[in-house]
């Protein structure tokens, strides 16, 4: 850890959530929230802020965990973009309910989320598509993801295969890519104190209001 990093985490360590108790909640509304707290680690100078874990598990209820990045957050929920044969879309298309985690290490921050999933609009997926590199277009093209790849050079020759179909002209969204909204029911705020005495504060959803609790560290 570089001593600039080591001066941020002693500075931040021990600085409490805005609520410091329940009579000082300020917003029931877990979004903005979140969006302040993800403002502040873009802020903080934290490589890729809203890279985020995404876990999935089996219909049998095998979980399994992977890190993608956070597109789009707003109330209708959190989002994030991958290959619709994926292994976590495997999972997800049989048994979709989703456990998202943040980890803000330098301001002694994490962010449990987990709700239900779907797939966003085909509309959505494609301003996205559309909005990437061109690199990042023909690599979903050329990437089966998560399917057993025999040498590198098989991806290389998918790309240069795509490349040259797709040359001069818009390339379109695949049908197997798009995006996934997590739809959250709870969303846990976990901020760092000394002496292990961390604040922990749980928003869940019911009828479309947001109730606050706090737990134990
Ligand atoms: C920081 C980071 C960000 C990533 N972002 C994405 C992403 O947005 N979408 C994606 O499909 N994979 C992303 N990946 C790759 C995934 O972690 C994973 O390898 C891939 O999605 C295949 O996962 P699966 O086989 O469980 O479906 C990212 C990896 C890292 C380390």
């Amino acid at each position: 850890m570089s001593l600039l990093s080591k001066i941020r985490c002693a500075f931040t360590l021990g600085q409490g959530l805005l609520i410091e108790n329940k009579a000082l909640v300020t917003t029931d509304d877990p979004i903005s929230f979140f969006k302040n707290w993800l403002k502040e680690a873009e802020n903080s100078g934290i490589i890729l802020p809203e890279s985020m874990s995404v876990s999935t598990s089996t219909k049998e209820g095998r979980p399994s965990s992977r890190m993608v990045l956070l597109k789009e957050v707003d109330q209708e929920g959190f989002v994030f973009f991958t290959n619709y044969g994926s292994r976590k879309a495997d999972e997800l298309e049989a048994n979709p309910f989703a456990a998202l985690l943040f980890h803000w290490n330098m301001l002694q921050r994490q962010v449990r989320i987990e709700g239900r999933i779907e797939r966003i609009s085909h509309e959505e997926s494609e301003a996205y598509f559309h909005s990437r590199g061109r690199g990042s277009q023909i690599g979903a093209w050329a990437s089966k993801q998560s399917e057993l790849l025999d040498e590198r050079q098989t991806l290389v020759d998918s790309v240069k295969f795509y490349e040259k179909k797709f040359a001069g002209k818009e390339v379109p969204l695949p049908e197997f890519w798009g995006g996934y909204r997590v739809i959250p029911e709870s969303i846990e705020f976990w901020q760092g104190k000394a002496d292990r005495l961390h604040d922990r504060f749980v928003y869940t959803q019911q009828d479309s209001t947001w109730s606050i609790t706090r737990l134990n560290p």
